[in-house]
């Protein structure tokens, strides 16, 4: 039987992190791939289990993505995708300048184009058991307005392009394709956040508090597993009533 492999980028922190120990803990291989060397080893470290990598690189880097994805499935294939990496840019749409917007573009859907690009080739391998979950946002769905402004929005509404092509592309195969689109988690992406805003977003969920990101994890843990074999380009929306699906 194939062992599972998980790939997450931005594994070193937050959501990433959370799925990483939720993946190690039921016996998964897990690679670690983020920009930041030291919160990957650390992460790494505290993870139950053996084989698990940390891999310095920046998702936008297309051969450096490749590189990480060939060294964790050395020869052999890797099950699971869970691409987490990204940013939050706030600046008003009216003020950003190009660069900034690019930037945000840059990581949230080029690299996550690089990064299930280049797992590829391994996760046919893998053949059913070949999965990829993206890390949306239900901010893609209210133009922004929780955590991230519209240039955030729009990275994460192309993210839904992107998801529904590579599930077309890749279901030949039986690699299946999903996005967790979460409203604001308690993450150091929201850790920033002063009091008011906090409570501001609080009172747009329907349950009246923040995600844990345990709870972004099951679900991305459940999309992962064989038993959501059936499951391939769908969001499931896990943002405590924010925005329905
Ligand atoms: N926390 C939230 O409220 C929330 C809500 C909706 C969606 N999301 C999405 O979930 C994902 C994870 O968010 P989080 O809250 O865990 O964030 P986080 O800031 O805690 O972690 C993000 C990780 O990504 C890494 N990273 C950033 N840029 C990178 C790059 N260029 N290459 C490689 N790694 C890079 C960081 O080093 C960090 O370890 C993101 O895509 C985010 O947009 C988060």
């Amino acid at each position: 039987m194939t062992a599972e492999a998980v790939l997450i980028t931005g594994g070193a922190s937050g959501i990433g992190l959370t799925c990483a120990r939720q993946a190690a803990a039921r016996g998964a291989r897990v690679a670690i791939v983020d920009i930041n060397p030291s919160a990957a080893a650390d992460a790494v470290a505290t993870l139950e289990g053996h084989g698990h990598l940390a891999i310095a690189a920046d998702v936008t880097d297309a051969d450096a993505m490749r590189s990480a994805a060939d060294q964790f499935a050395d020869g052999g294939s890797i099950t699971g995708v869970v691409a987490a990496a990204g940013i939050v840019s706030r600046l008003p749409l009216l003020d950003i300048d190009v660069s900034e917007f690019r930037r945000v573009l840059d990581i949230n859907v080029i690299g996550v184009q690089n990064t299930i690009s280049a797992a590829g080739p391994h996760l046919i391998r893998a053949g059913a058991l070949g999965t990829v979950v993206v890390l949306g946002s239900a901010a893609a769905f209210t133009g922004g307005g929780l955590m991230g402004n519209g240039a955030y929005a729009t990275s994460k509404a192309a993210l839904i392009g992107l998801v529904r092509g590579y599930a077309r592309e890749l279901a030949p195969h039986r690699v299946r394709v999903n996005m967790v689109a979460p409203g604001a988690t308690e993450t150091p992406m929201t850790d920033v956040l002063s009091d008011t805003d906090r409570d501001r977003i609080a009172g747009m969920s329907l349950l009246g508090r923040l995600s844990k990101p345990e709870e972004i994890a099951a679900a991305i843990a459940f999309l992962l597993a064989p038993d959501a074999g059936t499951i391939t380009g769908q969001i499931l929306h896990v943002n405590g009533g924010v925005v329905f699906g």
